[in-house]
């Protein structure tokens, strides 16, 4: 990224974006091939947040946030991410993502696979000059995200218990790629030891309180938050944490969760009375504060570093996704 000289946080952040953005198209352009460029390019010409661009973008501020691997790092766990879901679409057969068919939906599961198998390809070819740690480290993390995936897909045994299954689960599927762009930014940045750990450990808890928000906005949140329709979890039938919360104890409302949700609920009838019982069950409220918890933790991990804007913002950045899922924002 351009040297962040005396700028304001808010406007070097903003340029670093648009250079990052500059990256991937520059980076996904496949010579000669226009309908692979065209696949590839599809989510991310969709929009998304490009919150994990952002997050790398800002732990760079700790270290020298000048140097051209920042934007490199930022890029790559984005094309990881979106690579992700490529993969994930198929898997859940979903029909939309960021508000625009998915990529199997319009080209199909093959197209789908092998244009996410080039994503990663290249953002390990962006990653490749900030050295064999980095490329360790990026490989660790995909390595999670495939293993929180597997895991997810199998689910819990019978002797497992299924709250500790689904937080390693989410941990690895979603918390680890977090993790990543916070410790690749720094890395980039040539940040040292600590400041990657305490970056790491941020974007660890982050990642987690993300994706709990996540699951409570599935529920509760408006018809459809991230250009996805609301109620996709129960959907597929997957438990996350409010469900398995609301389905605790011998009540009468678990009692009727528990023979709603037999397996997915496709029938629309079902979903809107699953959905109804779960925002009025303490489920729902422990997972609320779940989220805050994580997110405090994530706050907490950024007291090992020192004050700045950057700092400020990755703080707000914590209370903000508490109050997203406390429905107060
Ligand atoms: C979205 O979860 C999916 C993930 C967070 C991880 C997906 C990981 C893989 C497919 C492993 C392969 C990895 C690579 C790098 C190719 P979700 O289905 O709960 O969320 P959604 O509502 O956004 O679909
Ligand atoms: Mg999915
Ligand atoms: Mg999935």
């Amino acid at each position: 990224a351009t040297a962040p000289g005396e700028r304001p946080l808010a406007e070097w952040t903003r340029h670093a974006l648009a250079e990052v953005e500059d990256l991937l198209s520059a980076t996904l352009r496949a010579p000669g091939d226009p309908f692979l460029t065209t696949v590839a390019t599809h989510l991310l010409a969709a929009g998304g947040k490009r919150l994990r661009p952002t997050i790398a973008l800002l732990a760079a501020r700790f270290g020298d946030p000048g140097r051209p691997e920042v934007v490199r790092a930022a890029a790559a766990v984005e094309l990881v991410h979106v690579a992700s879901l490529y993969h994930d679409d198929v898997m859940d057969e979903a029909a939309t993502r960021r508000g625009v068919p998915s990529v199997n939906a319009r080209w199909g599961n093959r197209v789908a696979i092998l244009a996410g198998d080039y994503l990663v390809a290249r953002a390990a070819e962006l990653v490749a000059p900030l050295g064999p740690a980095a490329v360790e480290e990026q490989a660790r993390m995909m390595t999670r995200l495939v293993t929180g995936q597997l895991r997810e897909t199998v689910g819990p045994g019978r002797d497992a218990d299924p709250e500790r299954y689904y937080m390693r689960v989410i941990a690895d599927k979603t918390a680890a790629l977090f993790a990543l762009a916070a410790r690749l930014g720094a890395h980039a940045a040539g940040a040292g030891p600590e400041t990657r750990e305490a970056l790491g450990a941020f974007g660890e808890a982050y990642g987690v309180a993300y994706q709990l928000c996540d699951d409570v906005l599935d529920i509760a949140g408006p018809d459809a938050h991230a250009g996805k329709p609301a109620g996709a979890d129960l959907r597929q039938g997957v438990a996350t944490l409010p469900v398995l919360r609301a389905l605790r104890g011998r009540g009468r409302t678990p009692a009727r969760l528990r023979g709603l949700l037999r397996g997915p609920v496709t029938d629309p009838g079902r979903l809107a009375a699953a959905t109804r019982l779960l925002r009025r069950s303490p489920g729902l409220a422990q997972a609320r504060a779940e989220v805050a918890r994580h997110a405090g933790r994530a706050r907490h991990a950024l007291d090992a570093l020192p004050g700045s804007p950057a700092r400020t913002e990755l703080i707000a950045m914590c209370a903000h996704l508490a109050a997203r899922a406390s429905g107060k924002d």
